[in-house]
């Protein structure tokens, strides 16, 4: 017998030679060649193609399906037939008969090899829950996971053999499953025996091994056979914590949810919560606990979702920014408050779920993806495996912008990382009519660059401001505020329609032009909207906003320095804020850099999917944590050069860089140089060139 395990590669002289049929796997293109009854089940698993099992090839768990293909396949020389492969037995048919096999579907542990062989292993696809806009992203996650359910007959006690019963049944999943040097979770100990008799000495083990180096864990223990573990992938956020609930066999996400971080009551942003912790001796204590019973309540949430049995939750991966990753973990983040920004501890940890108070099987085990940094944290890591910059020749930004933005950038030779205090002025706080993203927010804005007139659209509402109808939709959310998306759209729009200069100053002399020009004691601001409230953009607000944009792009800026390149490949917007920019906006407004607009994509909550990564294949875990030990980190603050870049930013869209592929797709205003309080024109007009 003889196997290559490469992808797609052609047949090889011995393998041509060879009378052993070829066998084929897709979609891993690994293949090899294996004697005429051979079971298929075992060939993937001497190619190592994943293809799950819990019944040892009884048939009776199912979990092992795969479909022939049919036909010539030239590109690989096979010739693949169902008469290639045996017909069912008796105990694949009496399989088929209770539990039912879909059309074409084989049972890998009873189909034998009898000739050359293209086999598809089914996917589950995974589901990016996180639904970006209409682009959902379909993501196959290949599947290794941490925890594995073994199905084995333990042999019953002898008198002559004083083996005892946990002895014989870690013997036994050595003899089937290969498990060496097993060890047992204590709280199974003394269930095991009752556990054996009640199966009648058929049990299914749960066996966790996270690295191939650790030993081997027996996690759980059941009668009889059985056939499904789950695991919890979570996402804690400062304002919101995502959770994912997903068949540790399949790779299923069988439910989804998200619940508000409960620990806002004690300060809205990062920098609050760490004071209260300051200032309140049993602060840390009470944060750590809203926490976990705000994620016990999500579980249930899920698990309700998707009509599981919490005890059935086997293993779980965790990811944060540093200080709630800190705070969830029972960590003081008070290091985190102040520099040096010292984290606790920066490498991914493991746990039992219970040490943590989570309440799911007593045996679970937790993981949490290494921190990048002491601003950049597991969150961070997270979108870093999902997105892959490592992973690929070209320049990758990716930015989670959030009151603190954590940037990453690079490619598979070098990573740098940084993060950058925006504030929350992208979230619509400091914004004089800001709000958070809820019915009746303005989400979408433009204006008319010759009647300076907005039309907008509000969360809830179907319409257009200015189209028939929207009055009557709009009467029951209301029109309340701006949302994120919208504060950028609107400065972007003011500054196309020549409302405000390059430096972000309204100009006071088109209030002569429209009365939606409006003076507040020195300064100009535009009217948006002329309701219950009044809905207006300040100066202070663009100022705001050209606070926290300068701050983002300057941090940007600095890493793109350190990396020696001019321009970017390709921009990745991770987190919930960049689910709903327009990156044409985010651009013109130059919180990003200048990049072919088609590359510039929002990923969702890109670190939701990377704790998914990491739950269903512990390679994923090796692959990021080595990915992040060789990240640079870049400390901003320490940054002398870090100052200029900030100035330069706070223009529209840069006082210095040059937006060539921006330029493409918008015409960017002449510009305007006015004084502060919106008169003059202090630098006399001239048109602004694209500078190449
Ligand atoms: Fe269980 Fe094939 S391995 S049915």
């Amino acid at each position: 017998m003889r196997f290559d395990g490469t992808a797609g590669t052609e047949n090889t002289m011995s393998e041509t030679a060879s009378k052993d049929p070829l066998v084929l796997f897709m979609p891993s293109g690994k293949r090899g060649r294996f004697p005429i009854g051979t079971p298929v089940l075992e060939a993937a698993r001497k190619l190592g193609v994943y293809v799950e099992s819990v019944c040892g090839g009884r048939a009776t768990c199912g979990r092992c399906q795969i479909e022939v293909q049919e036909g010539n396949f030239a590109k690989h020389k096979i010739v693949s037939s169902l008469e290639h492969i045996s017909e069912k037995g008796p105990k694949e048919e009496r399989y088929e008969k209770v539990r039912g096999l879909p059309e074409g579907r084989r049972l890998s542990c009873s189909a034998l090899i009898l000739g050359d062989l293209v086999v598809d292993v089914p996917q589950d696809t995974v589901i990016n829950a996180q639904v970006v806009r209409k682009a959902a992203t379909d993501r196959v996650i290949e599947r290794n996971a941490a925890v594995q359910l073994c199905y084995v007959e333990v042999d019953e006690p002898d008198m002559h053999k004083p083996l005892g019963d946990l002895d014989r049944l870690k013997a036994m999943l050595e003899k089937d499953w290969g498990w060496k040097d097993l060890l047992i979770a204590p709280h199974l100990i003394p269930q095991a025996q009752s556990i054996l008799r009640k199966g009648n000495w058929g049990v299914t083990a749960a066996i966790h091994r996270d690295m191939d180096s650790s030993r081997p864990f027996i996690v759980g223990l059941w009668p009889g056979l059985k056939n499904e573990a789950y695991g919890i992938a979570c996402d804690i956020g400062s304002t919101t914590i995502a959770m994912h609930l997903v068949s540790l066999l399949s790779g299923r996400i069988v439910g989804s949810s998200g619940t508000s971080n409960p620990q806002i009551r004690f300060g809205e942003d990062l920098m609050s919560r760490v004071s209260y912790v300051m200032m309140n001796p049993d602060g840390r204590e009470a944060m750590t606990k809203a926490v976990r019973e705000a994620v016990n309540g999500l579980i249930g949430k899920v698990c309700g979702e998707g009509e599981v049995d919490r005890h059935d939750i086997l293993d779980m991966v965790f990811v944060a920014n540093p200080i709630m990753h800190h705070l969830f973990l029972g960590i003081d983040p008070t290091e985190l408050g102040q520099a040096p920004f010292a984290l606790a501890v920066s490498g991914a940890l493991q746990y039992w779920a219970h040490e943590l108070d989570i309440e799911v099987n007593r045996g679970a085990r937790l993981y949490t993806l290494p921190c990048i940094a002491g601003h950049v944290g597991a969150d961070a890591a997270g979108a870093t495996l999902a997105e892959g910059p490592y992973r690929q020749d070209r320049m990758m930004l990716l930015v989670d912008v959030g009151t603190n933005a954590e940037i990453v950038l690079g490619n598979r030779n070098r990573i740098v990382a940084a993060s950058s205090p925006t504030g929350p002025a992208f979230e619509g706080a400091e914004i004089s009519s800001g709000q958070r993203a809820a019915p009746g927010a303005i989400e979408r804005v433009r204006i008319d660059p010759v009647t300076l007139e907005p039309r907008f659209r509000v969360i809830g509402v179907e319409k257009w401001s200015d189209e028939e109808g929207f009055a009557e939709q709009a009467a029951s959310v209301g029109v309340t505020g701006i949302c994120g998306s919208a504060i950028i759209e609107v400065v972007a729009e003011m500054y196309l329609a020549g409302i405000i200069s390059e430096d972000g100053v309204v100009d006071g002399s088109m209030a002569e032009k429209s009365p939606r020009i409006l003076q507040t004691g020195r300064t100009y601001s535009y009217l948006l909207h002329d309701g219950e409230p009044r809905i207006t953009v300040t100066q202070n607000d663009i100022r705001a906003i050209q606070l926290a944009k300068s701050a983002l792009y300057a941090g940007i800026k600095l890493l793109m320095e350190k990396q020696g390149v001019e321009h970017v490949d390709t921009i990745r917007f991770a987190g919930a804020f960049g689910s709903f920019i327009d990156p044409k906006y985010a651009m013109v407004l130059g919180l990003i850099p200048d990049c072919n607009l088609d590359e510039v994509k929002a990923v969702g909550n890109a670190a939701g999917t990377g704790a998914l990564m990491a739950l269903l294949n512990r390679d994923h875990r090796r692959e990021i944590e080595s990915t992040v030990a060789r990240i640079e980190k870049i400390e901003t603050a320490l940054e002398p050069h870090f100052q200029q870049l900030f100035v330069n930013a706070m223009a529209m869209p840069n006082k210095v860089d040059a937006f060539p592929e921006l330029a493409k797709v918008v015409a960017l205003p002449e510009r305007k140089v006015l004084s502060d309080d919106g008169g003059g024109e202090g630098g006399g007009r001239r048109r602004r060139r694209s500078r190449e």
